[in-house]
């Protein structure tokens, strides 16, 4: 089983995945929980290169092709196998962030987005895909209280309306693998309705 967490800046993914995560485990699931980018070796070298907020010069083809190099050395160096031994796979963004930042965001083509997304995933597709979604400057305003902001979060705002649009059209477009949770809740219940979402998942697979 694949599991993406998506949202804007701030929603809150990285303190929610790894309770969702001890949780399966008490459940007694094998899980593996992973990111994009940077969930391989390589994957963290161009992470660096992505983020990097003195990298002004970085055009949107490249920045797009770098998310599509990281995903595509993921799915093969460890998604893929994971999956393969039966590990429930929990992923930190996925494809749908590039369709969200480089497509709504950036404006880049979405149909190429598309192909470059199948081409670097070979055509995996998370099975759920959660969605963390707050409005945009409460969401800036918590990830500039956590660090310093990278190349992206300093992006003008304008780019983060609209990607938080795109996130919104991609749930409406494929409402059988989305599932929306507003991230403003209390953490705790927002991580009950991650774990309402995965149970259901898990009832239908049983
Ligand atoms: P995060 O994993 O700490 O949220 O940082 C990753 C940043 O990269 C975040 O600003 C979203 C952005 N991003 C894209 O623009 N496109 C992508 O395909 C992915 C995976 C992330």
């Amino acid at each position: 089983m694949f599991i993406s967490l998506e949202g804007p800046e701030g929603a809150g993914k990285s303190t929610q995945l790894p309770q969702l995560g001890a949780w399966l485990e008490q459940q007694g699931h094998e899980v593996f929980t992973t990111r994009n980018p940077g969930g391989t070796p390589i994957g963290a070298q161009i992470r660096q290169v992505v983020l990097d907020a003195s990298n002004r010069a970085m055009v949107p083809t490249t920045e797009l092709m770098l998310y599509a190099a990281d995903r595509a050395q993921h799915v093969a160096e460890v998604v893929r196998p994971a999956l393969a031994a039966g590990t429930i796979v929990l992923c930190d963004r996925f494809t749908d962030s590039t369709m969200a930042y480089q497509g709504y965001g950036r404006g880049l083509d979405k149909d190429l987005i598309r192909q470059l997304n199948a081409m670097a995933t070979g055509g995996l597709r998370p099975d759920l895909t959660l969605l963390l979604d707050l409005p945009v400057e409460e969401g800036l305003a918590r990830a500039a209280k956590a660090r310093a902001a990278d190349r992206l979060e300093n992006e003008q705002i304008a780019f983060h309306h609209r990607l938080r649009a795109g996130y919104l059209a991609l749930a409406a477009e494929d409402p059988d693998r989305f599932v929306v949770i507003d991230a403003r809740q209390a953490p705790d219940d927002v991580q009950g309705q991650l774990r309402e979402a995965v149970s259901r998942l898990l009832g239908k697979r049983s």
